[in-house]
């Protein structure tokens, strides 16, 4: 069944015809094809998907687009500044050489955004925990670590 939905996304006002078994995933990609985040187990494993949802991170694949209602979401696309400027986050991942395939960096840095929303200085064990639900096949966690923390003395 439809339903309409009205909630913000990356800073615009969006309302949509969404059926009530839709994620938030499937209409991300699939309809609005904003194809940054990205599905990988489908099912609230790997953190593929993460987005902000009113500066908490939230598994996409497992969140109903009929939630979002009211809500403020946010996108790997909504990070950049001004001229699309990379987002500190962004810069970082790139230079600390924290990007391998690239399929967990939306992820990774959806969830490290919503830490910085809450903790202006997180230490090693904070960004641990941001990003535990995030899986990475490629580069061994160290160089993200690496990346979140030059974009936390970036900021
Ligand atoms: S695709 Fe959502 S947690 Fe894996
Ligand atoms: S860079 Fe390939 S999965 Fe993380």
């Amino acid at each position: 069944m439809k339903r309409e939905i009205k909630f913000k996304l990356n800073g615009e006002e969006v309302t949509a015809e969404v059926e009530s078994h839709w994620t938030l995933l499937y209409f991300l990609r699939e309809v609005l094809k904003l194809k940054g985040t990205k599905e990988g187990c489908g099912y609230g494993e790997c953190g593929a998907c993460t987005v902000v949802i009113d500066k908490m991170a939230v598994n996409s694949c497992l969140f109903p687009v009929m939630e979002v209602n009211g809500k403020d979401v946010l996108t790997i696309e909504g990070i950049s500044g001004p001229g699309e400027a990379l987002h500190p986050l962004q810069k970082a991942f790139i230079e600390e050489g924290a990007v391998q395939c690239g399929f967990c960096t939306p992820g990774m840095i959806m969830s490290a955004y919503a830490l910085f929303e809450e903790k202006k200085n997180p230490d090693d064990e904070d960004i641990k925990e941001a990003i535990e639900g995030n899986l990475c096949r490629c580069t061994g966690y160290v160089k993200i670590i690496d990346a979140i923390n030059a974009a936390k003395r970036g900021k």
